[in-house]
């Protein structure tokens, strides 16, 4: 059987690692980038560290606005496609690579299979809300991280088509865990121990208005610990264009991290301060207090377990949540045990 993942964008390099590494010796796997990130640290050090085979494909399409990004992706795909016709196409997550990937193997008859399926922030603002419903909708195969995702695909009439496999990014994240568990790394800038917040915001509804990132910024730069700021290259872009200084007060911006690092610096932080979806769970599994700057999230459980609170309209909050005092202990476990690649490979191969 041979199986082609698409990937693009960093959270999906960090979801291939479990499954290319599950899939070596049962099927053979032939992995496709679109080049949707293709800066060094937005992307080849994932495939350096996390031990991924080079990608077969790389469509090199880099950035645009999202109807030219997807179209150029979509045309690619197809070729591609089209020379290995593949017995399924794995498509990972809700960015415009997944999006493109799915409806160039739909088109072409070709079984689409979506990893990280099921997921709602019920925000139509957001891109990847658009790229997560269109996904779903187009592929044959839905496999599921959560119950509530679950939930989801079965309320817009998916069910039969759904698998509940787990999330992959648990796998990763406790593997990762263990591995800087046994080499004992230092903490970056002479930070110490829960002495600092890890923070990133990249979202274009945070960073692309003026008065929103000037204020998230004032926020970051009045706690009350450092904060390592991993700066995505669209926070960088933004805050230049809008004349704002990353470096004030207890923020320190540094390169976005590769990810045994970033996990390494979740782990001994006092709290994570983010936009992202990835982080939100990183910070849960790991146990670190997560504070989100959003209106919804879709990982709703790491809300309801206390370890996770969301502020987006009155950013005045943001302080307060961050210092917030710790939440009660938990050993649920929402994402799984940290086995889903296994779950994903013997839903693709039966
Ligand atoms: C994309 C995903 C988002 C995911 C995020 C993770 C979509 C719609 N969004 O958002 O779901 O959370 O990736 O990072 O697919 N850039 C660089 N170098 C790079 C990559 C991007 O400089 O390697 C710049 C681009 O020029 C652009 C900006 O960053 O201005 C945004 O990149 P883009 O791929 O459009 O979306 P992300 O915001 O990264």
């Amino acid at each position: 059987m041979q199986i082609l993942s698409v990937v693009g964008a960093r959270p999906q390099f960090v979801k291939l690692a479990p499954i290319a590494s599950a899939l070596r010796g049962k099927a053979d796997h032939v992995i496709a980038h679109t080049g949707q990130h293709y800066d060094e640290l937005m992307s080849d050090v994932f495939f350096q560290d996390l031990g991924i085979p080079a990608p077969d494909y790389n469509l090199a399409v880099g950035s645009g606005p999202h109807g030219q990004q997807t179209g150029t992706m979509l045309a690619g795909l197809e070729r591609v496609f089209d020379q290995v016709r593949p017995d399924w196409v794995l498509v990972y997550g809700d960015t415009n690579s997944t999006l493109a990937a799915a409806i160039a193997a739909a088109k072409m008859h070709i079984p689409v299979a979506h990893l990280e399926a099921g997921l709602r922030s019920f925000n139509r603002r957001m891109p990847e809300e658009h790229n997560r419903v269109l996904t779903d909708h187009a592929a044959d195969l839905l496999l599921a991280p959560t119950e509530v995702a679950m939930k989801h695909l079965t309320n817009e009439g998916l069910a039969g088509r759904s698998v509940l496999v787990g999330d992959v990014m648990t796998d990763v994240l406790y593997l990762t865990r263990d591995a800087i568990a046994a080499k004992q790394q230092s903490l970056p800038l002479g930070l110490s121990l829960r002495g600092y917040y890890v923070s990133t915001i990249h979202r274009p509804d945070n960073t692309d208005d003026a008065n929103r990132l000037t204020c998230i910024v004032e926020q970051l730069a009045a706690l009350d610990k450092p904060v390592l700021l991993l700066a995505h290259p669209r926070l960088r872009a933004m805050a230049s264009q809008h004349e704002i200084n990353l470096s004030q007060g207890s923020i320190k911006p540094i390169d976005p991290l590769a990810y045994p690092e970033l996990i390494s610096a979740v782990q001994h932080s006092a709290g994570v301060v983010t936009d992202s979806g990835g982080l939100q769970k990183e910070a849960f599994l790991l146990r670190v207090p997560c504070t989100t700057v959003r209106p919804e999230t879709e990982w709703v459980e790491t809300v309801e377990l206390g370890w996770n609170v969301l502020v987006s309209e009155d950013l005045t909050q943001l302080g307060p949540a961050v210092t917030r005092r710790p939440p009660d202990p938990t050993a649920a476990t929402p994402y799984g045990s940290g086995e889903a690649a296994a779950a994903v490979v013997h839903a693709l191969l039966t």
